[in-house]
Order: C-alpha cells, then sequence, then structure tokens
C-alpha cells in the first residue's frame, strides 16, 4: 500500500477531502503522516481526531533547508511515497524537492499560471475574470510553479464576494485533488517538460 505525507499549516480542508476518500477506498493509499509547521493549525488537531500519525514541526526561526531536513527526516522514517501540500505555507528548499522528485503535489485556487501566490481567490475576483478555477501540480522550487496535472474551472457570477468565489473553488478543489493524486499513485501520467500527459 502506497504510503501519503500530508503537509499543511492552516484548516486542513483538503486534507480532509483526501482523508475521507482514503476511508471510502476511493484513493488506493494510506496517510501515514500528517506534519504541520504550526501547532495551532486546525487540520493538525481533525487528523488526531480521525485517529492519524499528526505530528507539529515548528518552523520557526529555522533557516529553510534546516527546517525542509526535519520534514523530510519525518517522512521518510514513515516510508511515505507522495508528499500533498495541502494548504502548507511555505516554499519548499531545493534539498526537499531532490529527495522526493516527481513525488509532491500542491493544489493552488487558482487557473495556473495566474493569480500566484496568497488570496489567489480574491486577486481573480479583483482582476475582474469571468471564470477562475484550481489547479493541483508538482512542486518545484519556485511559487506555485510545476507541471500542471489537472485544472478545473468555475464561472465567476456577477453577484460573487471573494469569498462567494473561493467556496465554489473549494468545492472543485477537494475533487480534483484525490483525483491527481490517483493519477499519480496509479502511475497514469508522464511528464515531458512541463506538460504532463495521460498515458
Ligand atoms: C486552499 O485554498 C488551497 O488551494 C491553498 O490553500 C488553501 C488551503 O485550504 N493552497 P485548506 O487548509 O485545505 O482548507
Amino acid at each position: 500500500m502506497k504510503k501519503l505525507g500530508i503537509l499543511l499549516s492552516g484548516r486542513g480542508s483538503n486534507f480532509e477531502a483526501i482523508a475521507d476518500n482514503v476511508a471510502a477506498g476511493k484513493i488506493n493509499a494510506e496517510i501515514a503522516a500528517v506534519i504541520s509547521n504550526r501547532a495551532d493549525a486546525p487540520g493538525l488537531e481533525r487528523a488526531r481526531q480521525r485517529g492519524l500519525p499528526a505530528l507539529c514541526l515548528p518552523s520557526k526561526g529555522l533557516e529553510r533547508e534546516a527546517y525542509d531536513r526535519q520534514v523530510v527526516a519525518a517522512l521518510k522514517e514513515r516510508q511515505v511515497d507522495l508528499v500533498c501540500l495541502a494548504g502548507f505555507m511555505r516554499l519548499l528548499s531545493s534539498y526537499f524537492i531532490r529527495e522526493f522528485p516527481n513525488r509532491i503535489l500542491n493544489i493552488h485556487p487558482a487557473l495556473l499560471p495566474a493569480f500566484l501566490g496568497l488570496e489567489a481567490q480574491h486577486q481573480a475576483w479583483e482582476y475582474g475574470v469571468k471564470v477562475s478555477g484550481c489547479t493541483v501540480h508538482f512542486v518545484d522550487e519556485h511559487l506555485d510553479h510545476g507541471p500542471i496535472i489537472v485544472q478545473t474551472s468555475v464561472p465567476v457570477m456577477n453577484d460573487d464576494t471573494p469569498e462567494t468565489l473561493a467556496a465554489r473553488i473549494l468545492k472543485e478543489e477537494h475533487r480534483i485533488y484525490s483525483e491527481a493524486i490517483n493519477l499519480v499513485l496509479n502511475d497514469c501520467i508522464r511528464i515531458e517538460g512541463r506538460r504532463v500527459i495521460l498515458k
């Protein structure tokens, strides 16, 4: 059975959607570690309530690579095959990326390469786009940048607020993250440059 490691910093709704799909047998894997850089992340508590191995590794005051070495050690100790960033609010060092080549995924609440970084839903709403969405991609050293595995779009309505748009996108995030995890775990894709091709 393949092992997932989930990294999060906040509420953890994407983590919970993945955990639900694992529990329902819709993802053929087990969650071997849930790691947060913040002790107060609600997602960490939710992982504990589900009886999953949850661990806080505080990042405060540590250099990027020194911190990443701790996280990688914890993931390797639990023999994690695939790392899923789920609202993990840190850039990864090249050390981390090298330790899990093409084995780190992230979800971003916009149609990359538009609206990188924080509050992407708010950025999209403010820009006035008519369509936005979410993206699951491989992680490299650059912000919201690696090859794209799955994207899906949602409409932006006239009466949307950043919050209503974010909620519409979040529903799709919960669906496509598990879809992308399955594509990677089941070896259904190959990477050609930036392009992820379905086999
Ligand atoms: C999501 O919007 C995700 O796209 C972004 O961070 C947010 C995390 O939300 N990367 P949650 O903690 O999964 O609820």
